[in-house]
């Protein structure tokens, strides 16, 4: 048993649909919660200043005795997870591997990817998804104003929709039926995504998947908690006015 706390970061509150899922799974985990928002959005920046506020928000959870490190946020996951394996010695889980295992267990030859657009360049989640699945076809769609759209607490706005019916275009066509939220803020679009779509869709939330290997992990490793009062404790690099409620709504 371990009672120190699961470290969680992002750029701002996409990661609380990461939250969300791990603390479902894991009610007596404790959790400290980084919203990197003083420099929100991570998905327009380049590779190197990823990696920069990636050390930093690690540095930080590290401050306060975290037992493991998840990047909750595709955009950190696709450009700075190695380097942050390589400078630390805690365990650290992106976004990208577990869905990346979950979609070889299904057997899923044909996946649509929405992400930033830091994340779609990067070709992250096709080089991933090609290494375990050869075959698969992977159809990217960076969607670069979904986050911030998100990040107003616009999401549900003529605004939102509007972005969401000219992102959906390439999956709608197709009849795409299994696509990736490859940023966490993108859970917040579910709804709006499945009724543009208008037909049976798979949306492959990554907190899910995540969370399913980090529960994995703490019990193999038998650093699970099983504190009956556990608490989560958010903090942001600064203060954002939407936060709260975005938050909320995400958590009900
Ligand atoms: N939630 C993040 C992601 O998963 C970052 C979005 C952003 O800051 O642009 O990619």
């Amino acid at each position: 048993m371990d009672k120190r706390p699961i470290g969680i970061f992002d750029s701002g509150v996409g990661g609380i649909t990461v939250l969300k899922e791990i603390k479902n799974k894991m009610p007596n985990e404790n959790i400290i919660y980084i919203g990197d928002t003083q420099n929100f959005p991570y998905g327009n920046k380049s590779k190197e200043e990823i990696i920069k506020f990636s050390i930093e928000n690690v540095n930080k959870l590290l401050k306060k005795d975290v037992k493991i490190i998840v990047i909750a946020c595709g955009t950190a996951t696709s450009q700075a997870l190695g380097v942050l394996k390589e400078k630390f010695d805690i365990p650290i889980i992106g976004i990208i591997e577990p869905t990346v295992k979950y979609i070889k267990s299904k057997n899923y030859q044909k996946v649509g990817v929405i992400a930033t657009e830091g994340t779609i360049k990067n070709g992250a989640w096709e080089r991933k998804l090609k290494e375990k699945i050869p075959n698969i076809q992977v159809i990217n769609k960076a969607c670069p104003m979904l986050a911030t759209i998100a990040e107003e607490g616009k999401a549900k706005s003529k605004e939102g929709k509007k972005v969401i019916k000219e992102y959906m275009k390439p999956f709608k066509s197709e009849k795409i039926d299994k696509i990736i939220l490859g940023c966490t803020h993108f859970p917040i679009y579910e709804q709006i995504i499945r009724d543009e779509l208008g037909y049976e869709v798979e949306l492959i939330n990554t907190g899910n998947t995540i969370s399913n290997e980090l529960q994995t992990y703490l019990i193999e490793n038998s650093i699970e908690n099983n504190d009956k009062n556990a608490t989560i404790n958010i903090y942001l690099t600064k203060k954002e006015e939407q936060f709260e409620n975005i938050a909320q709504n995400i958590l009900k």
